[in-house]
């Protein structure tokens, strides 16, 4: 027998009320979860952390450091949280700034990028002339690449003229972590160019 229309209202409402219920006990930590702004995510920033640098260890004049760049890297299904993406060489050319306070740092991040490489360049370690890994000479005091002999000088510049290389090594934007207080760390944007060219291209 089918039940009667106000037996059939209220199992409707009891359904409808339960089912309420539920949704506002899972709802509000889940809303709350998401407003809470730990959990938002922040602006994406193309900027890697550069790992083993500290600007204070650097000095100008002697060897450059040399830094490496980890992110997450996904293969198919598997996850790499902390895979090395590519390495950097960081090199003082000129006096540190004026880099007490957090307002210091952030009109030092938003000048040209002319104006920080006065103080301080970044490469990456990747040869322009065929991909090699450039180290550093032997004396410490420029760039020699292993595979073909190119060489290049402190500041990035091809050494000399018979140089396989045809542009000097590919130069990174950086800024110092506004999140670090001391102003020591660095963040670059990453990036591979083509080899074999004058001129830097990123590659696509
Ligand atoms: S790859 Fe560096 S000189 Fe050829």
């Amino acid at each position: 027998m089918a039940p009667e229309p106000d037996r059939r209202s209220f199992l409707s409402f009891a359904t409808f009320g339960i089912g309420a219920i539920f949704s506002a006990v899972l709802g509000i930590p889940l809303g709350a979860y998401f407003l809470d702004p730990r959990h938002r995510k922040g602006p994406k920033s193309d900027l890697k952390l550069v790992s083993d640098v500290t600007l204070a260890d650097l000095v100008v004049g002697t060897p450059p450091m040399q830094g490496v760049i980890r992110d997450t890297r996904t293969d198919g299904w598997t996850l790499y949280p902390n895979d090395v993406l590519g390495r950097v060489w960081v090199v003082q050319l000129g006096v540190r700034p004026n880099l007490t306070t957090p307002a210091k740092v952030e009109e030092f991040n938003a000048s040209a990028m002319p104006a920080k490489e006065a103080y301080v360049i970044v490469f990456t370690t990747i040869c322009p002339h065929l991909g090699c890994s450039v180290n550093l000479d032997g004396a410490g005091t420029g760039f020699a690449c292993p595979c073909h002999a190119a060489t290049f000088v402190l500041n990035g510049a091809r050494a000399a003229a018979s140089n396989p290389a045809l542009r000097g090594m590919d130069t990174l934007e950086w800024e110092i972590d506004p999140e670090d207080p001391d102003a020591n760390r660095i963040k670059v944007k990453y990036q591979n160019f083509k080899s074999l060219q004058v001129a830097k291209e990123p590659m696509s």
